[in-house]
């Protein structure tokens, strides 16, 4: 961010938060990580598409300002580090943010960065909607029951980072401590899950739910056979419910309508076994509206829903803490795809939606969620939705513009 101080002399302000609440400027700074692989080829469209939505709702009234903030290869190479400290500083400091797919090597080396990331700025619930939109080419007979926001959290379970190697001693430590159970030859991972952690979770998805007239929130766990970690997260959920929700929220068992809303103004709380509820969402999905879960169970179901209703190419996805939140494409880097300009863009500029929508810019993020149904109804697909035979990421972000400035006109 070299021109930083030139920026914000000018009239584009810092968003901050005054009083837990967001404080946001009319013309704000928004820092971006481009991304690796296909990451400059969506970043290109979502920007422009979000710039244009944004000026055409506001008449200029309102622009936002996206400076770029260096992770991944492009960091690695121009600072000899991937994630250097001064992008999660600007982060902090600039409050809101986006970015494209960062590649995670697999195996040894290198930790994943969007992990570093999340846990670095303690961006503790990743939320993902999922809903179909018509025109998206979908596996299901009926996609259009599918409309699930789903709450991951994001800073636990085995993807705190605790492992170790086979051979390591302290795999030696570990077996003398607990016994034969740990094998000789076994590489060791730890599974955490605090009372506080899963507690905020469920918190902000009840209070989503209730915010924003909802049905449901359902509690996915594995606590059938981890009982202390799994099945905690469910009964800490639970006491969320009771405790800090006393008449708002009602009890599956204690519901007349078991998955529909107990009263108006109030949900209902439920919880499933993973492995059900993998089956449930591709056979019911209609019984399910928020889920809060685990870190684990939530990346599977993720990419399991966002297939049902297109593919991670549409998925968007936000990661959400106390002080910041950083919105992001839900899948990585296509290598198979990157620099063809053929991906989709889809999934950075729904998170860029999401982003709106946390501004306050509802006017905006509306223009577009409804401009990108039209183009997407009006049979405009890049390849992944349209079979290998689609319009390139810049062709549908230009149609994408197009939509959204002719929108006043009426399509
Ligand atoms: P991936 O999401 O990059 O690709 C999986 C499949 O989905 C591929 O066939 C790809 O072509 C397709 N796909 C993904 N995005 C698409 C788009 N926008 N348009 C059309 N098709 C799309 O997952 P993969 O291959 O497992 O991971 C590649 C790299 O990305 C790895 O280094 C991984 O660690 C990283 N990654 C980063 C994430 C992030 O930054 N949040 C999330 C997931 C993976």
């Amino acid at each position: 961010m070299n021109d930083r101080a030139e920026l914000d002399a000018a009239r584009y302000r810092k968003i901050s938060i005054e009083g837990g609440r967001l404080n946001v400027p009319d013309h704000a700074i928004v820092p971006y990580i481009e991304g690796d692989g296909v990451g400059p080829e969506i970043w290109e469209a979502t920007s422009m598409v979000l710039r244009t939505a944004v000026r055409c709702a506001y008449n200029g009234e309102r622009s936002v300002r996206f400076v770029e903030v260096l992770a991944g290869l492009k960091a690695q190479i121009q600072c000899g580090n991937p994630l250097p400290a001064e992008t999660l500083a600007a982060f902090r400091e600039y409050v809101v943010g986006i970015k494209g797919p960062l590649e995670t090597p697999v195996g040894g080396g290198i930790r994943s960065l969007n992990v570093a990331i999340r846990q670095a700025l303690d961006l503790y619930a990743c939320v993902r909607p999922v809903k179909y939109r018509p025109g998206v080419p979908s596996p299901l007979r009926y996609p259009e029951r599918v409309d699930v926001v789903i709450f991951r959290e994001n800073t636990e379970d085995v993807y705190a980072g605790i492992e170790y190697p086979a051979g390591s001693g302290m795999v030696d430590d570990l077996r003398e401590l607990i016994g034969p159970a740990i094998a000789g030859d076994s590489a060791v991972g730890l599974k955490i899950m605090s009372r506080e952690a899963s507690k905020r979770l469920v918190r902000k998805a009840i209070q989503y739910a209730l915010d924003n007239g909802r049905r449901s929130v359902t509690l996915v766990h594995k606590g059938n056979i981890m009982k202390h970690t799994e099945g905690a997260f469910r009964n800490w959920g639970y006491e969320v419910a009771r405790d800090e929700f006393p008449g708002r929220v009602v009890e599956e068992g204690d519901s007349k309508e078991g998955h529909g809303r107990a009263n108006e103004g109030t949900i209902v709380i439920k919880d499933r076994i993973a492995d059900n509820m993998m089956q449930q969402l591709l056979l019911h999905p209609e019984e399910y509206d928020v889920i809060a879960t685990p870190n684990l169970n939530g990346d599977y179901i993720s990419d399991l829903v966002a297939a049902e209703v297109g593919g991670l190419g549409i998925a968007p996805g936000a990661n959400v803490g106390t002080g910041c939140a950083v919105f992001e494409a839900t899948h990585g880097t296509a290598p198979d795809l990157a620099g063809k300009g053929r991906a989709n863009p889809c999934s950075l500029i729904l998170s860029g939606v999401m982003m709106l929508e946390h501004l306050g810019w509802k006017e905006a993020a509306s223009l577009l969620e409804k401009a990108l149904e039209h183009v997407i109804g009006g049979g405009v697909l890049t390849d992944d939705l349209a079979g290998g035979r689609g319009v390139s990421t810049w062709e549908f972000a230009q149609a994408l513009a197009g939509a959204v400035a002719d929108a006043g006109a009426g399509w």
